[in-house]
């Protein structure tokens, strides 16, 4: 009896997992990762989104374009029909899970709901799919040109299982599109573009070209403008005290008496973490007057001892001495940031967007000496009070006397009250309507791929498999910079 009531707990469990794993689908990319053979990584910027409700900002990875014949031009009596179809209509990268099995690539036609795919022989078209993201524009994706002699390149996007493929078809066959996307049917050796014609017929091809994603190796987070008008502590102040010392004048002559007092405390700088942005790259930061900050790796938080000296000044009678307790406030806060992002490609391109965060500094603010009475060294008695008191000292200075790293710009004018107002020379004017408005818009974006020919490749011989035609060798091979 209790036996049959574990089973059917057991049961219930199990369909709860499986209900839960079919509800949250993953939506990650996997690329060729440079770590040996047939090796994944997820992409950071890549992502699968279900094709129903996908927002019109977001940006889709197009693998070519629909042709639009002049007769189909001329037929069209409506004026404004025939200016929005002058632009080639994107087809875009899409895949479906194909006989119930495997995710397999293809290709969706601009605002046609179907994903056609297509694998050993059989053509389908689904209207359950999924399209390819490049989320904020921030992916560098290529088409890079592959034939059954030449490995797939580090960073070759996965549609699942296999690789997504296009073939440029040759102007001569007269199709109405540039390409055809499919899959690469195996990462082996001889691998096929396997993809489906506008007939709906499989084809395949021993040469195309394989979509890639390049990572950036480092970063460099530019312009930065550091917003302290909206600063806010994220834990409450404590106040600390961080020296207590005895200045006394044993000479004969009254004197301006100094004391080197140190104190030590953890700094910790963090510049936040974000979608579409590799932890773990270097990352070099200027802010916009210029001045550049130490190097952090990005998504890891910077911790530091920090040890430094503060130079009280007091004038002392001879004979008279005086405590000081030297406070300051600990705070760990948040100040919002804007900055144009730089990514540095290996191969020396550079692409860059606007970015925003919340740079998190823990750090001590406020430093003050507090000075007790002035005291007479042989009796410990008060001086009277007619001495001039002891708050008119003169101004400060701080020396950083070991640090782990460069100090960093907040390290100044411990002696002010308020140091948050007088950082003036990295003030954001509250109205700068461009900096949320052209976040999105990256003009390099996949969508407008067309007639961004970058680089030519001639004579690269090129084999399709088709009923009966040969076709000629292909003389160009088109890639596409993306981003
Ligand atoms: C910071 O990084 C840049 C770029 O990688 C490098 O040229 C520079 O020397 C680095 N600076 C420091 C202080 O390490
Ligand atoms: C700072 O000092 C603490 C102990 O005082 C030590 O545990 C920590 O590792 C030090 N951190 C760095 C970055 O040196
Ligand atoms: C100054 O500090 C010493 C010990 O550090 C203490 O004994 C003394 O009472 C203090 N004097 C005054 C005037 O606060
Ligand atoms: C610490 O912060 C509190 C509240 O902001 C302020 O009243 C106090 O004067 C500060 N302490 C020091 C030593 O500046
Ligand atoms: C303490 O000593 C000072 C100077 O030697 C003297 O002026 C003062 O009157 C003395 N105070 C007392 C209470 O003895
Ligand atoms: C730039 O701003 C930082 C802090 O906001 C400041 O410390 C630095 O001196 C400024 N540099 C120049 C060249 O004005």
């Amino acid at each position: 009896m209790l036996r049959q009531k574990n089973y059917l707990a057991l049961g219930l469990l199990g369909c709860v997992l499986l209900l839960l794993s079919a509800t949250t689908a993953d939506n990650s990319v996997y690329i060729l990762s440079k770590y040996g053979h047939q090796q994944q990584l997820t992409s950071t910027t890549l992502r699968w989104l279900p094709a129903h409700h996908i927002p019109n900002e977001k940006q889709i990875v197009v693998g070519g374009f629909e042709k639009i014949s002049n007769a189909e031009d001329d037929n069209n009596a409506n004026q404004a029909d025939k200016l929005e179809t002058k632009s080639q209509p994107p087809i875009y990268v899409c895949r479906a899970m194909h006989s119930n099995s495997v995710w397999v690539a293809g290709m969706q036609r601009h605002k046609e709901k179907r994903c056609t795919v297509t694998m050993h022989g059989a053509v389908q078209s689904y209207e359950k799919y999924e399209l390819l993201e490049n989320a904020d524009g921030a992916a560098r994706i290529t088409w890079v040109s592959w034939n059954k002699y030449t490995q797939p390149p580090v960073g070759a996007v996965y549609a699942n299982k296999l690789l997504i493929a296009r073939y440029e078809i040759p102007t001569e066959e007269k199709s109405r599109y540039t390409h055809y996307i499919g899959t690469l049917s195996s990462t082996e050796n001889f691998g096929n573009i396997v993809y489906a014609n506008e007939n709906g017929k499989e084809e395949t091809a021993t040469c195309g070209e394989l979509l890639v994603e390049t990572e950036p190796i480092r970063y460099e987070l530019s312009v930065v403008k550091l917003n302290w008008y909206k600063k806010h502590d994220i834990k409450p102040r404590v106040s600390r005290v961080l020296n207590e010392v005895t200045i006394v004048n044993r000479g004969t002559q009254a004197a301006k008496m100094a004391e080197a007092s140190t104190y030590s405390y953890k700094y910790t700088i963090y510049w936040g973490r974000r979608h579409a942005m590799l932890n773990g790259l270097d990352t070099t930061i200027t802010l916009f007057n210029g001045t550049s900050l130490p190097n952090i790796t990005w998504g890891t938080r910077h911790e530091e001892n920090r040890t430094e000296a503060y130079n009280i000044l007091i004038f002392l009678e001879p004979g008279t001495g005086v405590n000081v307790t030297l406070r300051a406030n600990y705070t760990n806060m948040e100040v919002p940031y804007t900055a144009t992002l730089i990514s540095h490609y290996e191969d020396g391109a550079t692409t860059s967007r606007p970015i925003n965060g919340y740079r998190q500094e823990e750090t001590l603010f406020d430093i003050k000496p507090e000075f007790g009475p002035i005291y007479f060294l042989n009796n410990y008695s008060l001086v009277p009070t007619t001495v001039p008191p002891p708050t008119t000292t003169e101004p400060t200075t701080t020396t950083t006397i070991a640090t782990t790293k460069q100090p960093q710009e907040t390290t100044h004018q411990h002696g002010t009250t308020e140091p948050d107002v007088n950082r003036d020379e990295n003030m954001i004017i509250p109205k700068k309507p461009d900096i949320s408005t052209g976040m999105q818009s990256d003009d390099g974006g996949p969508l407008s791929l067309k007639n961004k020919v970058e680089v030519t490749y001639g004579g690269t011989a090129c084999a399709t498999f088709k009923s009966s035609l040969l076709t000629l060798p292909l003389l160009l091979l088109i890639l596409h910079r993306i981003t």
